[in-house]
């Protein structure tokens, strides 16, 4: 079987290549199985401390759920799909290493909504991203009406769905879609260069710091009282001890 997902570890961070280039990636039941067992071991993985999504080729992030499969699956079935990838999509969001997005090229449907999943997003400048699912006669399915308007706003998420209209890598920047915008040869080293410079902090706190942030987006949570119990985790941890000691001690 081809290898739907390629997995490369450099200095602490993991590279998930999603390689199905001849169908610009798009999420197949089978790629999304297979990014689920791959992205399952680099968490698990100690040595990995930080993850980045990209995909395969130059054209394409992911160009969306896979449209090949639509008519040949039934409704209860892609029902649960739909449950199946939200799991997914909500274990990388709450994922306590950093999971970046490396969009090089286009990123539609499921492609943005993956990459919307991931922490922090960069583009390269040949990128286009949208939600055109509403011009397929249905909505977004893998989290896109949820994550697109807490990114960008209400009325510019629904501009773009209710449009399936798409933006390109700039109008994505100043929308506060992407953080990065670079030529596609520099995006990979600019994502591993963004994780090597968080791996500088003390992991615990960076955990830590991802969870009391994903709190603000959950209804059923208060932000603020999580904050407090995770300040109280970090507070008196080895990490914070040492960190703290070698500032006092004017050490590096
Ligand atoms: N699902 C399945 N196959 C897809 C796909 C998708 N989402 N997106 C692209 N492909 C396939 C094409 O069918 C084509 O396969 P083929 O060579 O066997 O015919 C191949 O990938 C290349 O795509 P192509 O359309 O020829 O490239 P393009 O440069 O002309 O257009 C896009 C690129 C992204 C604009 C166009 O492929 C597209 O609109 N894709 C669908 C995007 C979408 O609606 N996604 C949301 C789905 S809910």
């Amino acid at each position: 079987m081809e290898n739907l997902i390629l997995t490369s570890i450099e200095n602490g961070v993991a590279t998930l290549c999603l390689n199905r280039p001849d169908k610009l990636n798009a999420l197949s039941r089978a790629m999304i199985y297979a990014l689920a067992a791959a992205f399952e071991k680099v968490e698990e993985d100690k040595s990995v401390q930080a993850i980045v999504i990209t995909g395969s080729g130059e054209k394409a992030f992911v160009a969306g759920a896979d449209i090949a499969e639509f008519l040949s699956i039934s409704k209860d079935e892609v029902l649960g799909l739909c449950a199946y990838v939200h799991d997914l999509f909500a274990q990388i969001e709450n994922c306590t290493k950093p999971v970046i997005a490396c969009i090089n090229g286009f990123a539609l449907g499921g492609g943005l909504e993956l990459a919307m999943a991931c922490h922090i997003r960069l583009a390269s400048e040949n990128a286009v991203l949208g939600l055109p699912e509403t011009s397929l006669g249905i909505i977004p399915g893998y989290g896109g009406t949820q994550r697109l308007p807490a990114i960008v706003g209400k009325a510019k998420a629904l501009e773009m769905i209710l449009s399936a209209g798409k933006v390109n890598a700039l109008e994505a920047k100043n929308m506060g879609l992407v953080s990065y915008v670079l030529p596609l040869a520099d995006l990979h080293q600019k994502a591993l260069a963004l994780a090597q410079n968080m791996l500088k902090t003390d992991a615990l706190a960076r955990s830590e710091a991802i969870q009391a942030v994903n709190a603000h987006f959950d209804k059923h949570i208060n932000g603020f009282q999580r904050e407090i119990a995770l300040f109280g985790e970090c507070f008196g941890s080895d990490g914070f001890t040492q960190r703290v000691t070698a500032f006092l001690h004017k050490e590096k």
